[in-house]
């Protein structure tokens, strides 16, 4: 491709980006495209001759953007929004065109050193204090990956050498988290080898929070029975409710109990920008390590996750593996990304925060953030006022827990039953998409907001639909 036709390929891509998103609410939030639909539309043998992006770009819009879902429509309220800004993707352009690899600092000293930056001004912008050293991650379950792995090295049980497969030496670990706590922990178990089943999971109180009573009680059980509790996981905006666990109280435990105290703030941790939000870091100077993700509700492309840890020796100890040909003489100075995580490849994710920051400022990301918990909490008063339905959580953010409720509904499954219908009903308007949870086996709706493109406006068409939904639902019952 020479430059003038890259220039060319180029416009049209853009134009295409601006069209998109001019239209974007014509089309309907969610694919509607059957399982294998674009399998089956699309060659199955590679093209063998060069084809034009023009070309290419024909076929992406008649086969492959109907099995789109687009996370960008202003509609999509759906489990935690991820948008993309105009900053974000204008750095992500500039990224692959650049396509580094800060694998180690001498592959690109700017990978390196802007992720250093940029999160030096995240943890300013949300009151994190310097005790926390902080790497880019592509998602929070990798950053939670990492801190569990991290809390284990830190028991010195020579894991790291000797594994656990054959071993009799080794007490059983275990892991403690609310029931509400990202299904992360317990995949991240898993793959370190400590178990499912050694994730206790414990109870919340009405108001979702972890009940720090049961979490004592568990960890005093469990090393009665000769296991190891080693780390607590507490969550500050739950996943199915956005719900703050007593993040000072467990810390207090954690001391006492010598465990590793992580903080999953994936969602709401950028909420803490905001001056009146701040209340939410009580207690996360006392964590050993954090995550939160800008690609929720920072208006950043996916992806990117922000780990901090105050015990960045203990991650290097755990990861550091450093083969000969990726040996530098600057290695005494500076950090090579490599040693801190499983991955050897980096990309340059720290240029979409940079692009972002610089370009909305500081003040117009709490702009979009303050809009998203206000709207959020008008809504919440709607559904609280609502003959026909019932707020199910405290609202802290920007998302709301909600359900159907009437007069001749007598079990949990009729309840479930009109929910399922309502939500099918909500959804198939096309107009918006609202996701669910289960809380004691009863279906929840849960509507957020926190997409950079949305409006006021959007949220009184949500509430719009959910009335006709509603009207539709008990006109035919
Ligand atoms: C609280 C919480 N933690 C972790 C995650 C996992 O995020 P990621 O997709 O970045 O792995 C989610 C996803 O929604 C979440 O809500």
């Amino acid at each position: 491709m020479d430059n003038s036709e890259f220039r060319k390929n180029q416009r049209i891509i853009s134009d295409w980006i601006i069209n998109y998103f001019k239209k974007i609410e014509q089309y309907p939030v969610l694919s509607s495209t059957e399982p294998s639909e674009i399998k089956k539309l699309l060659n199955s043998e590679p093209p063998a001759e060069s084809r034009p992006i023009q070309d290419l770009l024909k076929d992406f819009d008649s086969f492959l953007f109907k099995g789109i879902t687009h996370w960008n429509h202003p509609g999509f309220m759906a489990y935690f929004n991820s948008t993309s800004c105009e900053a974000g993707i204008l750095a992500e352009f500039l990224i692959a065109a650049l396509n580094l690899n800060g694998m180690i600092w001498k592959t690109s000293p700017v990978v390196t050193e802007l992720e250093e930056v940029t999160i030096k001004w995240m943890k300013k912008m949300i009151g994190i204090s310097d005790n926390f050293w902080g790497i880019i991650y592509d998602t929070a379950s990798i950053s939670t990956f990492h801190a569990l792995a991290s809390a284990r090295e830190q028991l010195n049980l020579e894991i790291r050498d000797k594994g656990t497969s054959g071993r009799n030496d080794l007490p059983k670990l275990s892991i403690y988290c609310s029931e509400h706590a990202h299904s992360s922990v317990e995949k991240s178990a898993i793959a370190l080898g400590i178990g499912q089943e050694n994730v206790r999971k414990i109870n919340t109180n009405y108001k979702f929070e972890m009940d720090t009573e049961q979490l004592r009680t568990q960890i005093l059980s469990d090393f009665k029975q000769g296991m190891r509790p080693f780390c607590v996981v507490a969550t500050v905006g739950t996943t199915s409710f956005a719900s703050i666990d007593p993040v000072e109280k467990i810390s207090e435990l954690c001391k006492e109990f010598d465990l590793w105290l992580h903080i999953d703030a994936a969602y709401a941790g950028v909420a803490a920008i905001l001056p009146e939000m701040k209340w939410i870091t009580k207690g996360w100077e006392n964590a050993d390590s954090m995550v939160i993700n800008p690609h929720k509700w920072m208006f950043t492309p996916m992806d990117c996750s922000i780990y901090l840890t105050k015990k960045k020796s203990v991650l290097k100890s755990a990861f550091s593996l450093i083969p000969e040909y990726l040996r530098t003489q600057e290695d005494d100075e500076v950090d090579n990304l490599m040693d801190y995580g499983l991955q050897l490849g980096r990309r340059f994710r720290a240029l979409k925060l940079w692009f972002i920051i610089g370009n909305l400022g500081v003040a117009g990301i709490e702009e979009k953030i303050r809009n998203h918990i206000t709207w959020a909490r008008k809504f919440a008063d709607w559904v609280s006022n609502h003959k026909n339905l019932i707020l199910i959580a405290p609202v802290h953010f920007s998302t709301v827990c909600f359900q159907f409720k009437s007069d001749s509904i007598s079990s949990v499954e009729e309840s479930n039953f009109y929910n399922q219908k309502l939500l099918d009903l909500i959804n198939s308007s096309g107009k918006i998409f609202i996701s669910h949870t289960k809380f004691k086996n009863q279906l929840v709706l849960r509507l957020t907001i926190g997409s950079y493109w949305q409006e006021e406006k959007h949220i009184e068409l949500a509430k719009k639909i959910i009335e006709e939904s509603i009207i539709k639902l008990t006109e035919n019952n």
